[in-house]
């Protein structure tokens, strides 16, 4: 395996999905941890992240010595690439040449990282990050890639198999850095490609044998990937002793009920109760128009109504989540002072506390797009793999202010024809999420000879990684002006659609 030390840098995570897409498990911890993770994970390769701190200042984050006691390669990326430079004899000083953004790197030399991809005397496309600078390299190594702000854009020490590079290779921004990273972990470190997703199947469907014994298993369906992905590999592996429950609470997109009971009753052959809950929630968000309120009401509504599903089926020792890797790595944050709560996430947290029942979180140490391919691995179809994420309050965080049936059944009625439009273009897999919103507000419009005063529809598509940060979809104005008029003329209660053209951040993907 591969160990990735965090610096706290924004982009860590992206470095670990690079590896894994080489075939080769790894694990991200916080540089505090590292002499911890060295011993624990003994791996082939240790990775430093970047960060937003400067290696100038005093008090600035250093690898721990195990790293460098280890005997295995090291590769710094940006910060992780001045740690390494201080750490074993070199200069870094603050420059008055930052460099953010696009750059070019000129390969000065050979090395085992460039094997295949670049070649000494090129030029290639790199993503810089950086205010500080190496102005003196450790004894042992040379430069092999410089770029008008960094002499000491790329440095290697082939004897110690220690490696720097100033530029991000696991960004997007630096075409060629996935190959970089797999040159480091396959050429340099040795590793083989043996993480997949048939091979984390039966590895998972072990654990969850020995984890669970003869035991119940209680797994909520939440309609979305993650859950029904955790359920199925579950099920594959203890069979009947698994329950599955879907508490419908009323706002859900169009017909998404119905496809995930019948797909698995039907298909999969996995016991489901199916709860509609739809008049306690749509009941009590009657009035709540503060979006803060509402998210706690469904998730509150949500945990009494699960709780009393499972009473009823009794004896499971055991609750299921689609936790993955992003929400179980420890973040490192150099900002200090508390974070402020943006929204509060609706999940089952808390419940298995109060419920008394064991976790089994089978996706634990899985990014969303690996989720994707072990559910194709287990045999769901494509469509539903493939789904944008939904959010687990559902319509009602697309519906400002106050939530009522009625404002559903509207939402519902140009989402589907949003999403119809965008599968019929080709777009759907292009993009992260799409969804249409329902504003509180009523403009005047022209119908025929007629006056309209009616509600304003706003549609929201962006692409990402991760849900962290996202962009905005730049769809042509033909597609827009089609979809727009459709909804008008086809949906009843809305005669205005905007656009939202605002990234994350400022704005959040979702409305409230
Ligand atoms: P925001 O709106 O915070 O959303 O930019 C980021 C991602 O998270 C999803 N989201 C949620 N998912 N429970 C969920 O399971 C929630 O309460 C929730 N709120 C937002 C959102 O759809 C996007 O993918």
């Amino acid at each position: 395996s591969i160990l990735i030390l965090d610096f706290g840098s924004q982009v860590t995570q992206l470095i670990a999905r690079r590896i894994r897409e080489a075939g080769v498990y790894c694990e991200i911890v916080p540089f505090s941890s590292g002499a911890e993770a060295v011993a624990r994970l003994a791996p082939k390769g240790i990775i430093l992240s970047g960060s937003p701190a400067s290696v100038s200042e005093a008090a600035s984050p250093r690898a721990p010595q195990a790293v460098f006691e280890a005997g295995v390669p090291v590769l710094g990326i940006c910060y992780g690439e001045q740690a390494l430079c201080a750490q074993l004899g070199g200069n870094v000083a603050p420059s008055d040449h930052r460099e953010f953004g696009r750059a070019f790197l000129e390969i000065v030399d050979d090395c085992k990282l460039f094997d295949g991809v670049w070649a000494k005397g090129e030029r290639h496309q790199v993503w810089m990050s950086h205010g500080d600078r190496i102005d003196a390299i450790p004894a042992g190594f040379r430069s092999v890639g410089k770029s008008d702000g960094a002499p000491f854009a790329a440095i290697a020490d082939d004897d110690r198999r220690y490696y720097g590079v100033q530029f991000h290779p696991e960004v997007y921004h630096t075409p060629d850095g996935g190959k970089l990273l797999a040159n480091f972990v396959h050429n340099v470190a040795g590793c083989s490609r043996s993480w997949t997703m048939a091979g984390y199947r039966d590895a998972k469907i072990a654990d969850i044998r020995k984890q669970v014994g003869d035991g119940k298993v209680i797994c909520g369906l939440s309609g979305g990937v993650d859950s029904a992905v955790a359920a199925v590999l579950i099920h594959e592996a203890i069979g009947d002793q698994l329950t599955c429950v879907f508490v419908d609470h009323g706002l859900m997109r169009a017909n998404e009920a119905t496809e995930v009971v019948t797909l698995f009753r039907e298909h999969y052959h996995i016991p489901l109760v199916h709860v509609d809950a739809s008049e306690a929630f749509l009941g009590g968000l009657a009035g709540v128009s503060d979006p803060e309120a509402k998210r706690k009401f469904i998730g509150k509504t949500f945990i009494d109504v699960f709780e009393a599903e499972a009473k009823k089926i009794g004896g499971a020792g055991f609750l299921a989540q689609g936790t993955l890797y992003p929400d179980v790595i420890e973040s490192v944050s150099f900002t200090g002072g508390p974070s402020v709560t943006i929204k509060s996430h609706h999940n089952v947290g808390g419940l298995p506390e109060r419920m008394n029942m064991k976790l089994v979180e089978p996706l634990r140490e899985l990014f969303k797009d690996e989720v994707r391919a072990l559910g194709r691995e287990l045999g769901l179809p494509q469509a539903f793999v493939g789904r944008h994420p939904f959010p687990g309050p559902g319509l009602a965080i697309r519906i400002p202010g106050e939530v009522t049936k009625e404002k559903c059944d509207v939402l519902r009625k140009a989402d589907t024809i949003y999403l119809d439009e965008i599968r019929k273009a080709g777009l759907y897999d292009a993009i992260w999420q799409a969804f249409a919103v329902l504003l509180p507000v009523k403009t005047v419009g022209v119908m025929g000879d007629g006056r309209t005063y009616d509600n304003v529809c706003a549609l929201r598509a962006v692409t990402s990684v991760d849900g962290m940060t996202a962009d905005v979809y730049p769809f042509d104005s033909a597609f827009l002006s089609a979809v727009a008029t459709r909804i008008v003329n086809e949906v009843k209660g809305i005669n205005r659609v905007v656009y939202d053209y605002t990234s994350k951040p400022p704005g959040t993907i979702e409305w409230e």
